[in-house]
This record gives C-alpha cells, sequence and structure tokens, in this order.
C-alpha cells in the first residue's frame, strides 16, 4: 500500500490538472503558434507552459518522486512514484480549435497506476480515478457501457504521426469496423476518447503508436470504470506497448476476433 495517502495524491493532481487546464483555455483566446516536433507533429508554448506548471504544483507536495513528461523527458530520483503526463493530450486540435483537447496526470506507484486525472475541453469536465477505488467525471461516479453486440457499437480510433505499416493497418481496421458497427469516431486526443469510452458515451477505443503519457491516466480510468484493456493481440499490455484495446466488458472478445481474421501483423 502507497504511505501516501490516495486522497492526497488525487488533491494534488486535481490542483495541477486544474491549473494547467486554466493556463490552457486562456491560451485558446490568443493567436496559437506551433513548432513542428516532426512533419505533423505540433508543440506550443502552451505544451511547455503546462508541463511547468504541473511539474512545479507536483514538486511543492511531493519533491522526491519522479516525473515522465511528455515535453521535458524522465526526471528520476530513484522514488517509487512517478508522475507520467501529457502537459496538452491533442495539440494539433488546439492549435486549431477543434474542441477535443486535454491535461493528462497518470501516478504510479511501484509501477502500477494507483491515480488518475484527465481534464477535458473546452467544455472542462475533470475525469478522475483511484485504483480500487472508482472512476468519476465531476465528482459522480462513471461506468462503461453495456452495449453487447459489435453491430450497435460506437468505436473510437486514432492515428499517429508516424505514417507507417502500423497506420496501414490502422486504415485497413477503421474501414473494416466503419463498415461492421455504428460508427468509428477519430477525435485526436486519446486520453479524451478513453474517458468517453469509460464514462460509456462509446463502447470501445483502440490505438496504434500512443505513448506512456496518452495513456498513463486513461488506463486507470477505464479499468475503475469496468473496461477491459489488453494489447490488441489480447494479451496484457502495459503503457509501453505499441497498441491498445480498450472497451466495455461484452465487445472485448467479439472485436479481437474481428481483428484477428483482418491483421496480418499478428
Ligand atoms: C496525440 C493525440 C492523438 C493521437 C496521437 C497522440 P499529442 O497526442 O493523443 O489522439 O492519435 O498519437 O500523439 O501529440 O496531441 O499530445
Ligand atoms: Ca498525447
Ligand atoms: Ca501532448
Amino acid at each position: 500500500m502507497s504511505p501516501i495517502k490516495n486522497d492526497d495524491l488525487l488533491n494534488v493532481a486535481v490542483e495541477a490538472g486544474l491549473a494547467a487546464s486554466n493556463i490552457i483555455m486562456e491560451a485558446l483566446g490568443e493567436p496559437r503558434i506551433a513548432d513542428h516536433k516532426g512533419k505533423t507533429d505540433l508543440v506550443t508554448v502552451t505544451d511547455h507552459l503546462s508541463e511547468n506548471t504541473i511539474k512545479s504544483i507536483i514538486r511543492s507536495s511531493f519533491p522526491d518522486h519522479n516525473f515522465l513528461a511528455e515535453e521535458s523527458g524522465q526526471d528520476s530520483t530513484g522514488s517509487e512514484y512517478t508522475w507520467i503526463v501529457d502537459p496538452l493530450d491533442g495539440t494539433t486540435n488546439f492549435v486549431h480549435g477543434y474542441p477535443s483537447f486535454a491535461v493528462s496526470i497518470g501516478l504510479f506507484y511501484k509501477n502500477e497506476p494507483l491515480v488518475a486525472v484527465v481534464v477535458e475541453m473546452p467544455h472542462t469536465k475533470l475525469y478522475s480515478a483511484v485504483k480500487s477505488e472508482g472512476a468519476w467525471c465531476e465528482g459522480r461516479p462513471i461506468s462503461c457501457s453495456e452495449t453487447f453486440s459489435v453491430e450497435k457499437s460506437l468505436l473510437i480510433t486514432g492515428f499517429g504521426y508516424e505514417h507507417g505499416d502500423l497506420w496501414e493497418q490502422n486504415m485497413t481496421l477503421f474501414k473494416h469496423f466503419t463498415n461492421t458497427t455504428q460508427g468509428v469516431r477519430r477525435l485526436g486526443a486519446a486520453a479524451v476518447d478513453i474517458c468517453h469510452v469509460a464514462s460509456g458515451h462509446a463502447d470501445g477505443f483502440w490505438e496504434y503508436d500512443l505513448k506512456p503519457w496518452d495513456t498513463a491516466a486513461g488506463i486507470l480510468i477505464a479499468k475503475e470504470a469496468g473496461c477491459v484493456i489488453s494489447n490488441m493481440a489480447g494479451n496484457p499490455c502495459s503503457i509501453y506497448d505499441n497498441n491498445i484495446l480498450i472497451t466495455n466488458p461484452y465487445i472485448h472478445e467479439k472485436l479481437l476476433n474481428e481483428i484477428k481474421s483482418i491483421r496480418t501483423d499478428l
């Protein structure tokens, strides 16, 4: 068990998430200038400002904890606590003003998710979770959907910045599931996508090539909301794997079977 109370950890995560979301929302009213990390991979001063704010709030309560944050990388002190931070998930959406982006903060203790906060914007909603205690949106418990069949399901996916073999593979899955479900959405902020599945607004999410900070908070929120999480081959997965499938418990096996029948890389 964590020697620091879960509530104390959650309160700091919430404070950091809300402070960062205020910075992002203020920046939304100004021109947003992006630098390129890759051909289509954007970063703004707001990404950095958000990350610095999150780290300094967490550090003022827990100065000896580790960080893994998208813009500043690994910062290890040997602590058993690691905060995994995406200061602005959905930067491309933020730059264009498309309404789906978030702050994502996941705390791991001894390499297991313990506390999670995702702040969805611009219509701000705070999702949170604590291991074995539940998942909440704006303080109210959330749970995944009970949609039983693939045909009646609504799915979400995303496409990373690398347009290689896995990207092509995902195009095939996108086409297949667009044909066999009630639709596949592609919103552009993985942390938000996962929270939408956790709260039952969609029935499943998959993606290739995500990074640890995209999923560190979302996987705990999804798990505590009753979702089943695996890789695309149906095996247990970690935030360091390059593919993930998160669904309600009823369609997980069914989706895996369909994926198996059309994927060539399994
Ligand atoms: C991206 C978003 C997007 C996903 C990309 C991520 P970023 O994160 O989560 O939905 O498809 O793979 O990199 O770069 O906006 O933090
Ligand atoms: Ca991200
Ligand atoms: Ca980001």
